[in-house]
């Protein structure tokens, strides 16, 4: 299986992994060299804590030489399966894909990563609407089990099987939802992280405090706040806008101050600066 991913950030950079991890060929595109480097080093630096668990079964080197690094979208032409994990943003997703259903093979799948972007419009887009689909993987990818599975209004059942099994030959849970604002995942979970937010705003308490109050009250793994950043506060807001717009309803509203932080560059863990530093 020849596997692509665009994007060589923190989730492009997790599912070149686990694709490699799983046997597959696997080619990276980003739009400049010093990103596909970094997402290399993350890579590297997961596969060296994996090996030291015993959780590999082959060498990092093995896996990591299965993945070929690239700006050139072109490199994608006999690819069985492409995942798009770019920033999310409906315009630049659709325009990526338009280019990638002229590149890609014609029985060649196109899937995105994407957080909440109707999965039907970026079918659209691409030109293939039985072979598109969303293969959403959770953060941060080797460590999670989820594949969230959304078919667009065209998918084809092949289309869907096909994603379903390559999803389970990587080791991962895959289950199925609509087309949707947000799918199932993202329309309970961004909810609550954005009302932590507006707790923040309105001095119901200290992040630490809200945090706390969530992981320990309720076992949660990470406090909302500390999720919000490690997702990273522009996707958030992102994904709030589409719930909002998709949805109608003001309980979708993005906090005032989730805005602001963006607006500034404080994006979380992946700028060094959020509702904490790192
Ligand atoms: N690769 C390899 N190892 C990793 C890793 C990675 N990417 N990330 C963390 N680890 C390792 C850590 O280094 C640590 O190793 P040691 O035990 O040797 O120190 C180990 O995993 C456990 O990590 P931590 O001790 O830091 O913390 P943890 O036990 O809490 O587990 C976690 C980490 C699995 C991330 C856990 O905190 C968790 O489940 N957090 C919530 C994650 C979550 O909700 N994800 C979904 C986000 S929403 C989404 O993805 C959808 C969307 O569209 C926005
Ligand atoms: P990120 O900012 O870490 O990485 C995005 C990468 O895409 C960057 O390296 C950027 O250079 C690259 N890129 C941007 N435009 C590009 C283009 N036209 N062609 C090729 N590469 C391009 O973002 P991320 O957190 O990895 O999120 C990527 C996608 O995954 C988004 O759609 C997001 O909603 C989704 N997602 C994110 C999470 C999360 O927790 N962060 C979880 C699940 C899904």
């Amino acid at each position: 299986m020849h596997f692509g991913v665009i994007g060589a950030g923190q989730m492009g950079g997790g599912i070149a992994q686990v694709a490699a991890q799983s046997g597959f060929d696997v080619t990276v595109q980003d739009v400049q060299q010093e990103f596909l480097d970094r997402g290399r080093a993350t890579i590297q630096k997961s596969l060296s804590k994996l090996h030291e668990k015993g959780r590999l079964s082959s060498t990092p080197d093995e896996i990591l030489g299965r993945i070929r690094f690239t700006t050139e979208l072109t490199a994608f032409a006999g690819c069985d399966l492409v995942v798009e994990a770019i920033v999310e943003n409906q315009q630049v997703k659709a325009g990526l894909f338009r280019q990638l259903g002229e590149v890609v093979k014609p029985d060649g799948i196109l899937a995105s990563n994407t957080s909440s972007i109707p999965i039907t419009s970026l079918a659209t887009a691409s030109g293939r609407p039985e072979r598109f689909i969303g293969m959403h993987f959770m953060n941060p990818v080797p460590l999670m089990q989820l594949v969230e599975v959304i078919r667009g209004y065209q998918t084809s059942d092949a289309t869907a099987q096909f994603v379903t099994e390559t999803a389970e030959r990587m080791g991962k849970t895959p289950l199925s939802c609509n087309d949707f604002p947000g799918f199932v995942s993202n329309r309970i979970l961004m909810p609550m992280l954005n009302e932590a937010i507006q707790c923040v705003m309105e001095g119901v308490a200290e992040p630490e405090a809200i945090d706390g109050i969530m992981k320990l009250g309720m076992n949660h793994p990470m406090g909302p706040l500390t999720l919000a950043d490690f997702i990273g506060l522009d996707t958030c807001l992102s994904i709030m806008e589409v719930l909002h717009r998709g949805l109608g309803d003001d309980k979708y509203r993005p906090s005032p101050l989730l805005r602001k932080m963006v607006q500034a560059g404080l994006l979380g863990r992946k700028s060094g600066q959020g509702f904490y530093r790192y």
